[in-house]
């Protein structure tokens, strides 16, 4: 008997110390970082709500952060969430990788372009392997990575914004060939289960979404930038941000930064996806201003040096 109360009494007291150090666990733990940065490292917000899947065909763009992104996460063995190993701006002028002749004549200067690391064509025709992993990833906020070199001019071009009154959001930035591979085919599914027939799906989806593979997402040189405004309003990236203030800022100095507006409206035939305002793609600041000055889409850009070393070989 005196046995049994003396078992009892100790495991009372393990217990009392187990709920006490859960207690004290819940009390004093570190709060979870849930914010997503708007570029300057002091102002962050709420996550992106998971968007509405119920959307017409049209202007939609589900780049939302999804269970794919937990994909990327998984493979993210740079950092940790929450932390941004890029460093932070120093000044504000915008950088490049290499300084590229970006209207080059000689078969030297063309080849330094197209070889360059940074001028990597992707598309539906020039698609990327199975085990590509984009170079130099970071985290650049809560839960996305970007190309370190990448993230630093998009801090630099957010900032500037910044400072010019707009303030903007990233909403995608390095993709995983499994997490494309989840997002596009995912994105069919949902479509056949609207009532579409598989050829139908297939063709909605790929109005906004690349095959695994054909995703710029994949190189972490691919920026879906927007408000929350617009996500909150049409539950997605919707292309009536481009009626936005903000975009204007945007559109208008990115290339100052080195980047491009990747998906152009009415070239839809030379990108092979939709309007999208929100997807830009780093190429470095020469290369970003030639296109931009130049009024093209990248497509063009890379066929045009193609053109010029096959008339000087
Ligand atoms: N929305 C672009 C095309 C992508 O899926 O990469
Ligand atoms: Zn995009």
């Amino acid at each position: 008997m005196k046995n049994k109360r003396i078992i009892a009494l100790i495991f009372a007291l393990i217990c009392f110390f187990v709920l006490l150090g859960v207690l004290l666990w819940s009390i004093f733990r570190e709060p979870e970082n849930n914010t997503v940065e708007t570029g300057s490292s002091s102002q962050t917000q709420e996550q992106p709500q998971k968007t509405d899947e119920n959307q017409s065909p049209e202007n939609t763009d589900t780049e939302e952060p999804s269970d794919s992104k937990e994909d990327d996460k998984k493979e993210d063995t740079v950092t940790s969430a929450g932390q941004n190993d890029d460093p932070a701006p120093t000044e504000d002028q915008p950088s490049s990788p290499e300084k590229l002749n970006p209207n080059p004549t000689t078969k030297e200067e063309i080849k330094a372009v197209l070889n360059d690391p940074f001028m990597i064509l992707i598309n539906r025709d020039h698609k990327v392997s199975s085990d590509y992993v984009g170079d130099d990833l970071v985290t650049y906020s809560g839960a996305y990575k970007l190309n370190s070199t990448c993230a630093a001019a998009l801090r630099k071009l957010i900032n500037a914004g910044q400072k010019a009154g707009y303030s903007y959001t990233l909403y995608s930035g390095y993709r995983s060939y499994s997490s494309q591979y989840n997002k596009y085919y995912n994105k069919i599914a949902y479509w056949e289960g609207q009532g579409y027939s598989n050829e139908e799906a297939v063709r909605l989806t790929n109005e906004y979404y690349a095959p695994p593979g054909a995703s710029e997402h994949h190189t972490g040189l691919a920026a879906d930038v927007c408000i929350p405004e617009i996500v909150n309003k049409y539950a997605c990236l919707h292309e009536n941000y481009d009626q936005t203030e903000e975009f204007k800022w945007f559109s208008a100095h990115a290339h100052e930064y080195g980047f491009i507006l990747r998906y152009r409206k009415g070239d839809e035939d030379i990108t092979g996806y939709n309007y999208e305002p929100w997807h830009y793609r780093y190429v470095g600041v020469e290369v970003a201003t030639e296109i931009y000055n130049r009024d093209i889409t990248f497509e063009e850009y890379i066929q045009d040096l193609e053109n010029r070393l096959a008339a000087l070989e």
